[in-house]
């Protein structure tokens, strides 16, 4: 059980570079659906560095100040060897008397795994045990970004599969995946209201007797369950053990949901030992 106790703020040193990148750099907006709720998303390149996402925030969602925290977790997460997303740099400049705020990252050509799960959906080019190990890889994956990041004091609130970022095509043997967009992020214990935070598909309103609550690292683990389901619905059916996973982290009671560190340690092992090992290429 996640107990206050185990809270260790991080507070990472990030430098604030006051211009639009923008103005400086060759960029390009990014087409398709893959333009967020919270900002423009543009693709560029740096020399020595490679292709880059430079994220333009939208101002007035959220007092922008509030990303100089954000921020800084995000570069300890990083720092600390989980796999999120690799912020390069932080801007903040006054246009017109408004003060904007942009990110910078790391490109990952794989894109955001919705946009990868539609692929395998429409081709069906993977088989069901292919499918699960994927399924339990992402499940991996987040769980490890999300037992730091509720130690450290803080809840994601948006885990979906649009922010999650792949390096290559997800069928790939090198595909990493990585935990990005963490514009929705606040502190366990916030104040947070069900109708305004997160992605209404995946997030808990349940765990909300009230129109506000606290923030609960418990909200989390059932967005990871809703995800997983969506490969069980959208690519092909799981396994009864990985239906049973999901079944747990999708709890109606938020006290009966695993925590990261439960998952890590004894329902993600028991779920590999039961994937064909032919499926299993790591
Ligand atoms: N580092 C990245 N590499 C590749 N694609 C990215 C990256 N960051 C964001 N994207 C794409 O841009 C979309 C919006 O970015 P995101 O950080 O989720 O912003 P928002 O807060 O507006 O949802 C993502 O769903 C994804 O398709
Ligand atoms: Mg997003």
């Amino acid at each position: 059980m996640f107990r206050l106790s185990d809270l260790t703020p991080p507070r990472a040193l990030v430098c604030k570079t006051p211009t639009d990148p923008l103005a400086s750099m060759q960029c390009q907006l990014l087409l398709g659906n893959v333009q967020g709720q919270q900002s423009h998303v543009y693709k560029s390149s740096i020399s020595g560095v490679g292709d880059v996402l430079v994220k333009v925030l939208k101002p007035n969602l959220r007092p922008l100040k509030e990303y100089d925290d954000v921020v800084s977790m995000e570069v300890s997460l990083r720092q600390s060897g989980v796999p999120v997303a690799e912020l390069l740099s932080y801007h903040e400049w006054v246009d017109f008397g408004v003060t904007q705020n942009a990110i910078i990252y790391r490109f990952y050509s794989g894109g955001d795994l919705f946009t990868q799960i539609l692929r395998l959906h429409q081709s069906k080019s993977i088989c069901a045990q292919r499918t699960e190990f994927i399924a339990y890889s992402m499940a991996k994956m987040l769980c490890t970004c999300l037992a730091t990041l509720h130690t450290n004091g803080w809840i994601h609130a948006d885990i979906k599969p649009e922010n999650i970022f792949l390096s290559h095509d997800i069928e790939s043997d090198s595909c990493q995946a990585y935990l990005g967009d963490f514009g929705n992020a606040v502190r366990i214990g916030t104040s947070i209201n069900p109708f305004s935070t997160g992605t209404p598909a995946y997030f808990p309103k349940q765990d909300f007797r009230n129109f506000n609550g606290p923030a609960h690292p418990s909200v989390d683990i059932y967005c990871v369950g809703k995800l997983l389901l969506v490969f069980d619905r959208h690519v092909h059916k799981m396994s009864p053990h990985a239906e049973s996973v999901i079944g747990r982290l999708i709890r109606h009671n938020a006290n009966e949901r695993p925590t990261a560190e439960e998952m890590l340690s004894t329902h993600l092992p028991e779920w590999f030992l039961h994937i064909d090992s032919h499926a299993r290429t790591t």
